[in-house]
């Protein structure tokens, strides 16, 4: 029988014999701690990726562990029409009609802090009971090894049972997401040719219940600084100096105050001068799903929530742009008083992005807000940390239509189309260097905790990705070239 068609119900089959089995992969994955930010964990990011790699090669993959000036990428190939061999490496895609997927996910995590609001060690998996059944804690779990998981998972039972997938495979796995992927463009770049496919395919986001599968069609962009406002040459005692002089920390505060005004609008000149408004389709779609505004806020612990005046919630998170401090620095943080004016202030300041603006525009704009108010006898030293544009892709194409059949037949409740505030930033990158879309099939929950102590993932979820994963692989094979 053609590869094209094997039937997926053996592999459901596979997938719920092996479950614990797979559970205790993802658990051997989760106790590497693979904190890509933090120089001391470089050797253990390097162990999850070379992790990967093995697994991948252990299933049947040509599977690489391939150096970076950060740390390593994972690619791993599976041709069911060639030999699977390097050589089986031909650029071509769609050769004999049958598509060829990109799968990307990545092994690195956020780092765990703060510690002591743990209720199990972060990177000492364990499985709990929760109101929708079992979950692994861990951190990492569902950002993104778990989900990263469902797609090897899902490659694992096609290869046990079928010996071969029903589509020609490329997996890239990065080790650098979680700190804005910064060996990535570059690797594209180098690889164009052998990362060649039809589409990528992306477990990085969220479901939009536990009942109801999602695609996501919309992510947001991000432009991210840190920026440092000197001004005395040295800390001064408050007493002898204060009041005389700028004092970095007051200056600082008072500047990230004045970049939104009272009704919360970001005053950076031309920040909203290409956001579009949503369609009255998009409008209509997003009603639909029947957000649930109390319980999103009460899961943050708050009643009311803020935001841009006259905006929605769902508009504030998916389809606005916004301008937030992520972390401000400066002085004396230590126990006790200590009367100082400290010589300099930092602040960690994120614009999240949406369709058409253009990021470097924002992060210009940005800077020259800054430099504009800077006050006597200081200067700006400023970092950027990223800058990665919002995504739109499009919903009208045959491989988002084959992978709606998949969670179809997985899920009891049809799928739906959802928008995203986070960010990837390969889906741009890949569009852009690559030339192809990317499909966001993601397995997430809003209360999963992501990067956040005691992130979880439900195995329930884990589960039903995997299946999912399992069907699009042969929804994919349907697709005509
Ligand atoms: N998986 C997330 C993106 C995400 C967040 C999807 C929430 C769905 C819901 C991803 O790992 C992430 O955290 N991205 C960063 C990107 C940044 C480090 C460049 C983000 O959005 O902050
Ligand atoms: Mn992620
Ligand atoms: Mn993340």
């Amino acid at each position: 029988m053609p590869a094209t068609q094997l039937p997926v119900a053996p592999v459901v089959k596979q997938l719920e014999k092996d479950f614990d089995g797979a559970v205790q992969r993802l658990c051997d994955l989760l106790r590497i701690p693979s904190i890509s930010t933090d120089p001391a964990y470089k050797a253990q990011t390097r162990q999850a990726g070379k992790w990967c790699a093995d697994e991948l090669k252990r299933i049947g993959f040509d599977s690489t562990l391939r150096d970076t000036p950060g740390h390593p990428m994972v690619v791993a190939h599976f041709n069911p029409e060639g030999e699977n061999g390097r050589n089986a490496r031909s650029t071509s895609s769609r050769t004999n009609g049958s598509p060829h997927i990109l799968y990307y996910g990545h092994y690195d995590v956020q780092p765990p802090d703060p510690l002591e609001l743990w209720e199990h060690p972060p990177f000492e998996p364990t499985i709990v009971d929760g109101p929708q059944g079992k979950r692994v804690v861990a951190r990492g779990a569902v950002d993104d090894k778990g989900q990263m998981m469902t797609m090897i998972e899902a490659f694992r039972a096609w290869m046990k049972v079928h010996g071969t997938l029903p589509v020609r495979v490329t997996v890239l796995l990065e080790g650098e997401e979680e700190s804005g992927s910064p060996s990535l463009d570059p690797f594209l770049k180098a690889n164009k040719k052998e990362l060649s496919a039809d589409v990528c395919v992306v477990s990085d986001t969220g479901m939009w219940n536990i009942q109801t599968p999602a695609i996501t069609y919309m992510l947001r962009g991000l432009v991210y600084i840190e920026a440092t406002l000197h001004g005395p040459s040295h800390d001064l005692h408050s007493g002898m100096y204060g009041g005389t002089l700028v004092n970095p920390i007051n200056a600082l505060c008072k500047i990230v105050g004045e970049l939104h005004d009272k009704d919360r609008v970001v005053q950076i000149p031309g920040f909203y001068d290409d956001v579009e408004e949503l369609s009255d389709e998009e409008k209509k779609m997003w009603k639909g799903l029947g957000f649930k505004e109390k319980e999103f806020l009460g899961g943050a612990g708050v009643k009311s929530g803020a935001g841009e005046k006259g905006r929605s919630t769902m508009e504030r998170m998916w389809s606005r742009p916004t301008c937030d401090a992520n972390g401000i620095y400066g002085g004396y943080t230590g126990k006790g008083a200590k009367t100082v004016i400290a010589a300099h202030a930092t602040a960690k300041i994120s614009c999240r992005l949406v369709p058409s603006q253009d990021p470097q525009k924002v992060y210009d704009g940005l800077v020259k807000f800054l430099k504009d108010r800077t006050p006597p006898d200081c200067r700006w030293e400023i970092h950027p940390h990223g800058i990665n544009p919002a995504i739109r892709v499009p919903t009208e194409s045959p491989y988002l239509e084959a992978a709606m059949k998949g969670l179809k037949q997985t899920f009891s409740k049809p799928p739906v189309l959802i928008g995203c505030g986070g960010s990837i930033p390969l889906v741009g990158s890949v569009q852009k260097i690559l030339g192809f879309d990317s499909l966001l099939v993601g397995f997430g929950l809003e209360d999963d905790r992501v990067h956040s102590p005691n992130e979880k993932f439900e195995l329930k979820c884990y589960e039903m990705g995997m299946k999912s994963h399992a069907a699009i692989l042969s929804a994919f094979a349907e697709v005509e070239g």
